[in-house]
């Protein structure tokens, strides 16, 4: 038996019963596979629904306010994601009569929909002969066929996706692209696969040469950045409190923040009074508390952000002012919603 005979195989007996499984429209398939680049399904799955119940079909998603869009991403994180897909939802709806394109090219034009989503909508939908090369496919390719060029060098990508495309199944691109990534997820795990009872363990070339545990290779990512965020909570005798859109590039952008003061290291309170002196349109404040002496770490994808938020009594009723009962609807990044739900006003 073939590798991609035995991937089918072992997907017909294993295959989780997932709610985009059981349909091969192009918008819900995009979603699921936007999503799953993410989170892994079971954190995906309440996203895919929150979703679908608020935007049935891609013209409810083209016609939304941006704001819903990140409030229902909220969690998931990358949220250019997020505006991207809000983009492409806009641009099947003016561009292509509301109609996904039907070929992995014309899938590629789309907002935010590289070579990875193109070939999954491609292959899933419309049948064409796209290998998907994702981290699960990575993982099961290197094992496999004892390949240790980096997965994340431009070699590695080249080779990786010629050989994924070599070792398909393209008859059956369908259910061999899903299963391979399925089997990469739940039998070729990456910390503790299954090896043992594994059905192609009797020609995998990484099993036999003891590698398992260093396969695949990926180069170190470039040096984390230690930001440090000093979020200010002012707050009036109305339970008012304010809140800033994050705009420009970087991270998060046009999300809700509390007004916030960045600085090279941590700061004490004098320091953080001297910041806010440089600042024309901070309100005036009676005293200052620090909500968390030891700054909660945040650790994105290359920064690690330490926080802490510093509590504001302000001397009169805030002008832009908030009420804090309204804050939960606006789209925050997880630090803020988290921060949220646990000061007690
Ligand atoms: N991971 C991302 N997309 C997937 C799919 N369609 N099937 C299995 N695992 C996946």
């Amino acid at each position: 038996m073939s590798f991609s005979q035995k991937i089918l195989k072992w997907y017909g007996q294993h295959k989780r019963e997932l709610p985009w499984r059981t349909t091969n429209d192009p918008y819900k398939i995009w979603l699921s596979e936007i999503m799953l680049q993410q989170t892994r399904v079971a954190q995906g799955m309440p996203y895919y629904h929150k979703f679908l119940e608020a935007f049935p079909t891609v013209y409810d998603l083209a016609n939304a306010d941006e704001e819903q869009v990140l409030k229902l991403w909220q969690g998931l994180g990358y949220y250019s994601r997020a505006r991207n897909l809000h983009a492409t939802a806009k641009m099947v709806v003016t561009e292509h009569g509301g109609h996904f394109p039907n070929t992995y090219e014309g899938l590629k034009s789309l907002k935010g929909v590289g070579d990875y989503t193109a070939s999954a909508i491609a292959s899933i939908c419309f049948n064409e002969p796209e290998p998907v090369v994702d981290g699960n496919v990575y993982r099961v390719l290197a094992r496999y066929f004892g390949v240790d060029l980096p997965i994340n060098s431009t070699t590695g990508v080249k080779y990786f996706k010629k050989l994924a495309r070599d070792v398909m199944n393209a008859e059956n691109i369908r259910d061999y692209n899903q299963g391979i990534m399925e089997f990469g997820a739940i039998q070729c795990a990456p910390k503790k696969p299954y090896c043992l009872l594994c059905p192609l363990n009797d020609s995998c070339v990484a099993l036999q040469e003891n590698k398992v545990g260093g396969l695949p290779v990926k180069l170190k990512n470039t040096k984390i950045k230690n930001r440090f965020f000093n979020y200010l909570i002012f707050l009036d005798d109305k339970k008012q409190t304010l809140l800033e859109q994050r705009k420009g590039k970087g991270i998060w952008q046009n999300l809700y923040q509390f007004p916030l003061v960045e600085s090279h290291n941590v700061m004490n309170i004098s320091e953080l009074k001297e910041q806010m002196g440089n600042h024309n349109d901070f309100p005036d404040y009676a005293k200052v508390l620090l909500y968390n002496e030891q700054p909660i770490v945040h650790k994105l994808s290359h920064q690690h952000l330490h926080t802490r938020f510093w509590i504001l009594q302000t001397k009169a009723i805030l002008k832009k002012g908030i009420s804090w009962e309204d804050i939960i609807s606006f789209p925050v990044p997880v630090l803020i919603a988290d921060f949220i739900k646990t000061y007690k006003i």
